[in-house]
């Protein structure tokens, strides 16, 4: 296993940070490697907003799900997806109600784009000893994050990330057997259930020391207990409002 292998394998999210700074520089290189990641045709469709203002970052924590690692972080990033820049770019070459920006092929551009630099931008802070972790938690109140941020049409916040120095070292959480997300020609339902079943038992063992006995349950009763529940189903809405998928039903005509 090389270093980078290593590196890899061994993360874990930090949600507790130390009070050592990241320095300009630092950042400077985690976003420089970022815009290494590959971009679909080179549209590098994302953006990233570092909250750096007390006030904003006070209410994005609250909006977050009342995470107070989002308030307590060294760095707070919110990686956008954003077709907004290329319309900008359109028209310095056409008019831009002629073009096609929020089409379901590109939010999947654009989500995939940001989702590439950020876990560069992880890999690349993990690399220098720094911890993160993503925070989902931004789409719970997506149309006040997307107002805080002022997010012009065609851009959605797709997850912020916590950057700092770890104060924390949690245990690393297994992950599904490689027989249960590795197939080989063809997708193989029938190879399912064995892996499953053995991480059923990691996790429950896992899950049980990590909460001192406090929770017991397997990853196939907490993956049905999550989906059990319909969760932020204002994300259509909240799109459609941002100009994504707007002109879907004409076009499918
Ligand atoms: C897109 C994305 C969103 C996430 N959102 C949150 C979040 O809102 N809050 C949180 O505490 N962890 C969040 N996580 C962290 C996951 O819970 C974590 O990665 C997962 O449980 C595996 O644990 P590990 O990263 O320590 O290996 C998110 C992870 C991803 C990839």
């Amino acid at each position: 296993m090389n270093d980078v292998i290593k590196l890899l394998t061994n993360h874990r999210s930090i949600r507790k940070y130390s009070e050592q700074p990241v320095t300009d520089e630092q950042l400077e290189s985690i976003i420089s490697a970022a815009q290494g990641a590959s971009t679909s045709s080179n549209m590098q469709a994302y953006s990233i907003i570092r909250v750096t203002d007390q006030d904003v970052r006070q209410r994005l924590s609250v909006l977050a799900d009342n995470y107070s690692y989002v308030m307590e972080c060294p760095v707070f990033l919110v990686w956008c997806a954003d077709l907004y820049r290329l319309r900008q770019a359109y028209q310095q070459h056409g008019d831009p109600e002629q073009g096609y920006f929020g089409t379901m092929e590109n939010l999947i551009v654009a989500t995939v784009d940001a989702t590439l630099a950020a876990q560069n931008a992880a890999v690349a802070a993990e690399s220098m000893g720094m911890g993160i972790v993503y925070i989902g938690g931004i789409r719970t109140n997506i149309a006040e994050v997307a107002e805080l941020l002022k997010l012009p049409k065609y851009v959605y916040p797709v997850f912020g990330m916590c950057i700092g120095y770890p104060d924390q070292a949690p245990g690393l959480r297994p992950r599904l057997p490689r027989e249960a997300i590795l197939h080989e020609n063809t997708y193989q339902p029938d190879k399912l259930p064995a892996p499953l079943a053995d991480y059923d038992h990691t996790m429950k063992e896992y899950i049980t020391r990590r909460t001192d006995g406090k929770r017991t349950s397997t990853w196939s009763e907490d993956m049905a207990n999550k989906l059990k529940a319909p969760a932020r189903m204002h994300m259509l809405r909240f799109l459609e409002s941002q100009g994504f998928l707007e002109d879907q039903e004409d076009l499918d005509k």
